[in-house]
């Protein structure tokens, strides 16, 4: 790993929390709260991380969520995430969570936002870390289902920032959930959403023009579209880009095909995220190395897509100015 990478004071603007939970966390949360799982130990669940594409990874993430149930799990495992990230030099965090994966389960709202917010408030006080939390709705569910949810949250408004879109691409376009996003808007929330991940490049264009997004998480599809990616820098739309989640989800076949830095020639705003570590082979600086090494950039490269994240984050003027 390069020095360059440790030492580099690092924003992440995309990262699911129940993306972080390592098999080890499974497995001791399962012991704690009594669920039964389909894997027998460790290994074996680790090796069923052979993913051929999104939902075979889909599939097994909501099955991995199901040992979180109490306050203190949840708490558990964003000090865990936040553990490594601070130790790989990340100064702020903006983190997706997926209420409905929980609260479908029985597991009330209340219980899910008090114990990552916990968690957030503790690195706070003791690293001076930042973050902000973005309610992901899932879009292979209803518009109801997401309205809802958007209920659910109300008395806790204060400890979300935005929203966001996440889960099964395909068949789930950002049109399904234009009302609710109008909804979110008016309520003050920042909106981003999934797009151009598995699905086509008009997901970024209608997720930019129908939910009024800020940023676009992934938007590798832009890259199959010159007029999009002129459209992108000229608007200075933010691509929360997740190199080894595309890898091991076989959006790209090899890490040089990684359109990332193509998209960063191009001046799109680029920046390098986890998405879920604990799937994926890698947090923060396993990310930046595949795209040093898988992609040949420069550190004066890996520098201009660190300052976009910087840009592209929700702190204020005076909280960025201190994170460097
Ligand atoms: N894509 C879509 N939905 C998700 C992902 C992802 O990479 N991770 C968790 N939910
Ligand atoms: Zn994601």
């Amino acid at each position: 790993m390069s020095g360059f990478i440790e030492g580099l004071p690092k924003v992440e603007l995309h990262l699911h929390i129940e993306g972080t939970l390592e098999p080890e966390l499974v497995f001791a949360l399962a012991r704690r709260n009594d669920v039964k799982l389909a894997y027998a130990d460790q290994a074996a669940l680790k090796a069923a991380y052979q993913f051929s594409d999104l939902q075979s990874f889909l599939d097994i993430y909501y099955q991995g969520s199901r040992v979180l149930l109490n306050e203190q799990d949840f708490f558990d495992m964003t000090w865990a995430y936040l553990t490594r990230a601070h130790a790989e030099q990340v100064r702020h965090t903006e983190i997706f969570f997926d209420p409905q994966a929980h609260t479908a389960r029985g597991v009330p709202f209340a219980v899910v936002i008090s114990g990552i917010h916990r968690a957030l408030e503790q690195a706070r006080q003791e690293w001076g870390m930042t973050s902000r939390l973005i309610m992901s709705f899932l879009r292979h569910l209803s518009e109801q289902d997401a309205f809802d949810t958007l209920k659910d949250a109300m008395p806790f408004k204060d400890k979300i920032t935005g929203v966001g879109l996440d889960s099964s691409e395909q068949g789930n376009p950002p049109a399904k959930f234009g009302r609710v996003y109008a909804a979110c808007q008016e309520l003050g929330f920042r909106l981003v959403a999934h797009a151009g991940e598995e699905g086509p490049p008009e997901n970024i264009r209608d997720a930019l023009d129908v939910l009024s997004v800020e940023r676009i998480d992934h938007g590798v599809a832009a890259i199959r579209d010159p007029e999009l990616m002129a459209r992108l820098a000229a608007e200075h739309v933010p691509l929360t880009q997740c190199p080894l989640s595309n890898l091991r989800l076989r959006v790209v076949d090899k890490m040089s095909d990684h359109p990332l830095l193509r998209l960063l020639q191009a001046g799109v705003k680029v920046t390098i995220n986890s998405d879920d570590p604990a799937y994926f082979g890698g947090y923060m600086n396993a990310n930046y190395q595949a795209v040093q090494q898988g992609l040949g950039a420069s550190d004066q490269q890996l520098l201009v897509i660190t300052l976009n994240a910087v840009n592209a984050c929700w702190l204020s003027p005076e909280e960025k100015a201190r994170l460097s």
